[in-house]
């Protein structure tokens, strides 16, 4: 595979600046006990985001690291959910939209086991958080082991595993599903077009949105999406965030979220080991749940996986980045992992030929260069994306990626997402995981990391 934009790899005096203004957003964006993503847009603690972070913020700080990840654990409901959102009390309730007076999940939640001390949203997020953990503790083991940090995170993780192969196994493969767009982290994918048109959207007088004033209207999803959104978590809240027993008008299931979560069990296999407990059963769920992502969600006519539809029980033809991120997941078959190249670097994604690989297909009706998740390169996704080329043998393909995603973070600001042909930000500027990643690949950049390091075990 070859690249038009490979670089020389930089000195790490001239990656200096770069180093030093993501440190400086990330030590703005501290509250004390976590990271917000964004100090305007999104100024709580989010789920996936908080992972992606520590995976930066160690690098820094292997103390706030650790914290980063045993803040948003703490707020873990008794059914063994993460949730994706873990309020501030000090934020005015008008600064983000829903806030703690709309999920009420001290209340609304406690049959499920939310917190009774701390408001929280009742939906999840992908679970990158035994990768980060693992991460973090190999940014210094014997901190971690002097401070017992893997042994009081294993057991919240296992419980998290736990929920997310249990009760949201809603389509009985053994796959986790997600029964909101916010979920797998990716909104206003196209790949949710189709089943949101079956939820009607909430009136428009009953809400207000707070993203549209720090972001562009153009940048963000509709207020048709909004409204659908606003439905689906009302509906949700009011039936007591139960996930059984109920019809979910909406429920998929993505690539992205379950090869997260398939890394994370590898990962956990080796936390268990660390905290004194069989690694056992955290490998053979690994491989399992790999075998049931190919057979659910591979799609050998796109190359590439695609998500399914829970409501009709099949996959839904719009190519997103999620379906190339199981290039993550290690001990893929050949023929699958040779694919998942063939069309990261074809027509639709272009990678080698774009800087960095854009959130949906290039070629799709419903691409949009600048708006969230129809269309924009993020830097975690690449960064995924980067680790598995690497993992695969396709080392030049990630040093090349690598180098433009730290030129675009850089130029950008840190931007929350960029035009995947110009690089041109887009969304919150001095954006969390963006100044984190970029942390962790000048890390990575210097120490040289090998052709095959193995995808996010170390
Ligand atoms: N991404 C959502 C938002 O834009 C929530 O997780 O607010």
């Amino acid at each position: 595979m070859t690249s038009l934009l490979e670089t020389p790899v930089p000195t790490a005096a001239e990656s200096l600046p770069l180093r030093r203004g993501a440190a400086r957003v990330l030590l703005a964006n501290w509250t004390g006990s976590s990271t917000v993503p964004s100090r305007s847009l999104y100024p709580h603690q989010w789920s996936w985001d908080s992972a992606f972070i520590a995976i930066g913020l160690r690098h820094l700080s292997v103390r706030r690291a650790q914290r980063e990840l045993e803040t948003l654990m703490g707020a873990q409901w008794a059914d063994g959910r993460v949730p994706h959102i873990v309020f501030n009390p000090a934020v005015a309730l008008d600064a983000y939209f829903p806030s703690p007076d709309f999920w009420r999940t001290s209340r609304d939640g406690a049959g499920a086991g939310a917190p009774a001390g701390t408001e929280t949203s009742g939906i999840v997020q992908p679970p990158v958080h035994a990768l980060a953990t693992w991460l973090v503790h190999l940014a210094d083991p014997e901190d971690s082991r002097r401070r017992g940090f893997l042994r009081r995170m294993y057991g919240r993780l296992a419980a998290w595993h736990d929920y997310l192969t249990g009760p949201r196994n809603l389509g009985g493969g053994g796959l986790a599903a997600m029964v909101h767009p916010w979920e797998p982290g990716m909104d206003n994918s196209p790949s949710w077009d189709g089943p949101l048109r079956r939820v009607e959207p909430a009136a428009p007088h009953s809400y207000r949105r707070a993203d549209l004033q720090h972001g562009a209207p153009t940048e963000r999803p509709t207020d048709l999406d909004y409204g659908r959104y606003v439905r689906l978590a009302a509906d949700y809240r009011n039936g007591g965030y139960a996930d059984a027993g109920r019809e979910h008008a909406f429920a998929i299931e993505d690539p992205c979220v379950n090869a997260l979560l398939i890394v994370s069990e590898h990962t956990l296999a080796r936390i268990a080991e660390e905290a004194g407990a069989d690694p056992e059963p955290h490998r053979i769920r690994a491989k399992h749940l790999t075998d049931v992502l190919v057979d659910r969600l591979w799609s050998p006519a796109d190359g590439m996986f695609l998500c399914r539809d829970l409501v009709n029980d099949e996959l839904i033809a719009e190519r997103g980045v999620a379906g190339l991120v199981p290039l993550v997941v290690p001990g893929l078959p050949q023929d699958v992992v040779d694919a998942l190249v063939h069309t990261a670097t074809g027509p639709r994604f272009r990678l080698g030929k774009v800087p960095m690989a854009p959130s949906y297909d290039l070629t799709g009706a419903a691409f949009d260069p600048s708006r969230y998740w129809r269309g924009p390169a993020w830097f975690n996704t690449n960064w995924l994306l980067e680790r598995g080329l690497r993992q695969y043998g396709h080392g030049s393909a990630a040093d090349a990626l690598r180098s433009a995603m730290l030129g675009a973070a850089g130029t950008s600001g840190f931007a929350e997402y960029v035009d995947p042909f110009t690089g041109q930000a887009h969304g919150s500027r001095n954006f969390g995981w963006t100044a984190a990643l970029t942390l962790d690949l000048l890390a990575a950049q210097e120490a040289g990391s090998p052709a095959t390091a193995g995808a996010g075990l170390q």
